[in-house]
This record gives C-alpha cells, sequence and structure tokens, in this order.
C-alpha cells in the first residue's frame, strides 16, 4: 500500500475529471447515502468533510448546514467540488486542500458535525488512530465514518478495494480507536462484508461504550 500522501493526491489529480462519471458501486452510493442521513445535520450546525473528493457529501449537506467545510489532499478533486458549487449557485461551502491529521482549519474554526466517506481507508491503521484523534480534538458532537472496512476476512478481489493504494482497518480497530479518543459508538451500519458506516459521538461521563 503506498503510504505517501503525495502519490495519492498525484493519483485523484489524474481521475479528477471522470470521478463523477465513473460508475460507483452500489456500496459506494448507500455508504455516501447513510452518511448523509446519519450526519443529522441542522442549520446551525458547522460541517467539515474530511478526504471531500469532489465533494459529495459536502455539497449533499450544504443546503441543510450553515456552512460545510471540505477539505482534500487532491486540488484536482478540489478544483472539481469548487465548480460543482458554483455551478449550483452553492455559497456555503469552502473546498480547502487539508488533510486527515492537519485538516488546515481556521484557529478559532468550531465544527459540530464531521463526516468522510470512502477516504480514510487510504490511511494505514496507526494514521488512522492518528487522524482519529485529531478529529476528536476538534470537538464535534458527531463523526460519521463511510469507508472501506472489514466486517470480515479481507478480501481484495472486491470492487472497492485495491491493496496497492487501500489499507482498509477492521471495524474493531476503528471501534478502538474512536472509542479511545473519547467517542460514543452509537450506530453501526454493515453495507457489504467490506463496507460500512460508524456514527461516533462525542462520549459524556456514564455514555462510553
Ligand atoms: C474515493 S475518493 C472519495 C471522495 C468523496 N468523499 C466521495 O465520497 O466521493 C477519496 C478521496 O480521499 C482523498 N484523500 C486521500 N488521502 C487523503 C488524506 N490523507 N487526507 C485527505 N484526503 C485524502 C483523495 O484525494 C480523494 O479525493
Amino acid at each position: 500500500m503506498t503510504d505517501d500522501v503525495a502519490e495519492h493526491a498525484a493519483r485523484f489529480d489524474e481521475k479528477a475529471s471522470e470521478y463523477d462519471d465513473g460508475d460507483h458501486s452500489p456500496e459506494y452510493r448507500d455508504c455516501r447515502d447513510l452518511v448523509i442521513e446519519h450526519a443529522a445535520v441542522d442549520g446551525d450546525d458547522v460541517v467539515l468533510d474530511l478526504g471531500t473528493g469532489t465533494g459529495a457529501l459536502a455539497l449533499a449537506l450544504a443546503s441543510a448546514a450553515d456552512r460545510v467545510i471540505g477539505r482534500d489532499v487532491s486540488e484536482g478533486m478540489l478544483e472539481q467540488a469548487r465548480k460543482k458549487a458554483a455551478d449550483d449557485g452553492i455559497e456555503n461551502v469552502d473546498f480547502g486542500r487539508g488533510r486527515f491529521r492537519e485538516p488546515n482549519l481556521p484557529d478559532d474554526e468550531d465544527v459540530d458535525v464531521i463526516v468522510s466517506n470512502f477516504a480514510m481507508h487510504h490511511l494505514s491503521d496507526a494514521e488512522k488512530r492518528d487522524a482519529i484523534d485529531v478529529i476528536a480534538g476538534l470537538g464535534p458532537d458527531r463523526f460519521v465514518l463511510g469507508d472501506v472496512m472489514l466486517f470480515g476476512e479481507a478480501d481484495p478481489e472486491e470492487p472497492f478495494y485495491s491493496p496497492a493504494v487501500d489499507d482498509p482497518a477492521t471495524v474493531g480497530v476503528l471501534a478502538d480507536a474512536l472509542t479511545d479518543a473519547g467517542f460514543a459508538l452509537t450506530a453501526v451500519e454493515r453495507v457489504h462484508e467490506q463496507v460500512g458506516v460508524l456514527v461516533a459521538e462525542r462520549a459524556t461521563g456514564d455514555d462510553h461504550v
């Protein structure tokens, strides 16, 4: 698995102009839709979408939120996202460079909801843990993670899992990292043996699981 952020950025720069024309798998679409649903955004919320790509989540959530911040390592993907926002007249979304472990937010930014879809599996498990610590440190009420994740054995034959560039974690590893970071896991959606959505809410008092 490539561990170089610049390599991932270059790879997605190349596919950016065709990313939205691609035939996304039903599992990708179900996952994306579940993340949007579980984000449960309301009108006062500031939302951060990490690994936003061409803005699938960010743009879908914009009308329900106060503001949405989309961050990605690929300038090519971000350009497409900005173009889609402009074409649709969406003005409360800010797309810019940032990575899971350094989201590049203004110092005083308060984020209420953090979402991510089909992006965190590009990180190693140790990097995912660091990223989840950074996410928890931003103090959101809720973090909704949709991604390639292993409910059972890894199967590289599946279309959304390419071992050369992907490194999906087991659901157990993600659950541990989330709870260690101070979240309570409030929902687990199994879309497929290798795709799921985890809903993590800020744990208070005895709410830890
Ligand atoms: C498969 S796309 C998913 C995009 C979007 N979330 C969606 O649901 O369509 C994965 C995205 O993750 C981004 N990415 C990869 N590594 C990243 C990192 N370390 N930090 C932030 N984004 C990253 C890529 O540039 C790419 O845009």
